[in-house]
């Protein structure tokens, strides 16, 4: 399987999911979401978004696929399906049999791991995981989905780079503050 990155919103206790969705609504997160996931440095490519099934079940129908991007959503018992911008599998095996082919091995850039935490906990598990773009919501939002497999011992933060809100000041939004950072699996398992 190609290495990810792995984009992902954390609230103090590790918190990233309630009743199905987002525990908060925060609209410079989502900026920073679309903006980071779509960006290629090659203009005649696109990215790959991997999520699980209840990760795709909580985008809005109206609002999925997300746009700009290959969406692959990883589920047991949803029917297999491939089409220009969606693809549904049963196993990271056959995501990553599918990405071999010529069509996307030329053509998807990067492969985001967007959740949630059984998908970031298999990824993170099996060491497929390159950069962690992490924004640090400083409030327990007491969630019901945790990710608990992000080792900070095993990862270092990369300097601000000029482009993105990496690695940023600290942001306040409907009295929720945040911070956007960037980080880099340093060792394997
Ligand atoms: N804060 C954030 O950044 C963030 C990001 C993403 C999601 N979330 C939140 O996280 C929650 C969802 O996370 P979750 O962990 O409950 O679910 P999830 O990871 O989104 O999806 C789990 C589903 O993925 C499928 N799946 C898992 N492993 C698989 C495998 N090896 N092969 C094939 N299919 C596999 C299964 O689908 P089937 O049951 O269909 O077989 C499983 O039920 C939601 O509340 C969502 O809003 C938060």
């Amino acid at each position: 399987m190609r290495k990810m990155n792995l984009i992902v919103a954390m609230d103090t206790e590790g918190g990233i999911g309630k009743n199905g969705g987002l525990p908060w609504r925060i609209k410079k997160d989502m900026q920073h979401f679309a903006a980071v996931t779509k960006k290629v440095n090659y203009p005649s490519k696109r990215n790959a978004v991997l999520m699980g099934r209840k990760c795709w079940e909580s985008i809005p129908e109206s609002r999925r696929p997300l746009a700009g991007r290959l969406n692959i959503v990883l589920s047991r018992q949803l029917t297999e399906h491939t089409s220009e911008n969606l693809i549904i599998a049963k196993s990271f095996e056959s995501v990553s049999k599918l990405l071999a082919e010529p069509q996307y091995c030329d053509s998807i850039e990067t492969i985001w791991n967007i959740g949630g935490a059984e998908i970031y906990d298999i990824a993170l598990r099996d060491d497929l995981v390159e950069e962690i773009y992490l924004t640090r919501i400083f409030k327990n939002f007491d969630a019901d989905v945790y990710l608990k497999s992000l080792d900070f011992g095993n990862m270092e933060k990369v300097e601000p780079s000029e482009n993105l809100s990496e690695n940023s000041e600290t942001f306040e939004e409907n009295g929720i503050r945040f911070e956007f950072s960037k980080w880099r699996i340093i060792t394997s398992h």
